[in-house]
């Protein structure tokens, strides 16, 4: 298994969806900064479970509690643990599905690869171990908006087949991204997407969707070319999202279907640097960042889970009906956008920390 994300600021999560608890590991944040508690509650907040009629019923608080590697109020450049407690198991729930691999979920696969899973609610394909996620990304958030002033804004762009209109990606802010429980900041178009997932949810039914994000104010210079081209660690890291199927960068899939005169970013000088006229490239070139906002979006299925009766065999091979016990989310979406966020920030803070590492002369001779 592989738990552990980045190379200079490296993330381990840990637990299961009805263990003890789960968090994670943040190594190589640096010294000195103010970090609290508080400063990590906001994002989990938003991601926790229970928060509207939209979201799985599951009750968790999610309070986290800094272990390790905090001081006085600041980062003593130590590993720094985060731990947040899970409260509401309901394991059984899950006892008459045990025997059944749910379709399209995770169960059959940890089954072949481990000969072990976790009996219930998922273990670590669970959606609670993305609570770890966010708990690091909002330490790195906080660094990358004091350091760099970088602005990482997620929003839902779609549900199903409802499409909001093209908004504006300099203005959009996480205010205007709350304003609804959607989390979709265009009110017309997030009242459908309200009135689809809750007909999906009345049916025992799921439905897929699909979050955009921007990330403003990027230094020129993130990405490792070749293989950790900053795009290339953006896909990878959005992909190890739970239910996650697609991203495109800037023009993405769209972009295949244009001319070059018409897809090119001509360059022009702007505020003594040469920055680009139009931003189809989503602000990355050569795999490196060009000071442009970068603007990407990642596609959600429909979750697995659902409890309609479903036609499939046993692990025996027997067939059988399942209709899925438990609480399940009937769109991920809403609740998948600060997790969306927090990938973001961790992938652009190794980055800067590996960009940064090249100015080795930095260092004072003795
Ligand atoms: C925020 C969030 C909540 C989720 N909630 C559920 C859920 O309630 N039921 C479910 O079957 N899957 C849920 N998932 C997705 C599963 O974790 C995921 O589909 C499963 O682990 C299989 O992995 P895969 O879809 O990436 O192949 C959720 C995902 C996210 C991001």
């Amino acid at each position: 298994m592989c738990s552990t994300i980045g190379t200079l600021f490296r993330v381990t999560t840990f637990g299961e969806s009805h263990c003890k608890g789960v968090g994670a590991v943040v190594d190589g944040c640096p010294p000195g900064i103010a970090l609290c508690e508080a400063d990590i509650q906001v994002q989990l907040d938003r991601r926790r479970p229970g928060q509207s009629k939209l979201t799985t019923d599951r009750q968790e608080a999610d309070q986290v509690s800094i272990l390790s590697g905090v001081e006085q109020g600041k980062t003593l450049g130590t590993p720094i643990a985060l731990f947040v407690p899970n409260k509401d198991q309901r394991p059984g729930d899950y006892q008459s599905m045990a025997p059944i691999p749910r379709p399209s979920h995770a169960d059959y696969t940890y089954q072949a690869k481990y000969g072990i899973r976790a009996s219930s609610g998922g273990g670590r394909s669970s959606a609670r171990e993305t609570i770890g996620r966010v708990a690091a990304g909002a330490i790195a958030e906080k660094v990358l908006h004091q350091t760099y002033g970088i602005e990482i804004v997620a929003w839902v762009s779609e549900v199903a087949d409802i499409q909001e209109p093209q908004i504006d990606m300099t203005q959009i802010t996480r205010g205007l991204v709350d304003a609804n429980l959607v989390r979709s900041p265009v009110a017309r178009t997030a009242d459908k997407m309200i009135g689809a997932i809750k007909a999906a949810k009345n049916d025992k039914d799921s439905l897929g969707g699909v979050i955009s994000c921007v990330c403003r104010n990027v230094p020129v210079g993130l990405g490792e070319p070749v293989f950790d081209k900053l795009e290339a660690q953006l896909a990878r890291a959005m992909l190890s999202i739970p239910a996650t199927k697609g991203f495109e960068i800037g023009s993405g899939f769209a972009g295949s279907r244009m001319r070059g005169s018409a897809h090119n970013d001509p360059f022009v000088q702007k505020d003594g640097r040469l920055g680009t006229l139009t931003n189809r490239s989503g602000g990355v070139q050569g795999g490196i960042s060009n000071g442009e906002p970068i603007y990407f979006r990642v596609a959600f299925k429909p979750v697995a889970t659902i409890g309609q009766d479903q036609a499939t065999v046993d692990f025996d091979g027997q067939p059988v009906v399942l209709a899925a016990k438990g609480r399940h989310d009937p769109c991920v979406v809403p609740r998948a956008v600060p997790i969306v966020e927090a990938m973001t920030a961790l992938v652009l803070m190794d980055s800067c920390l590996r960009q940064a590492s090249r100015d080795y002369r930095s260092l004072t001779p003795c």
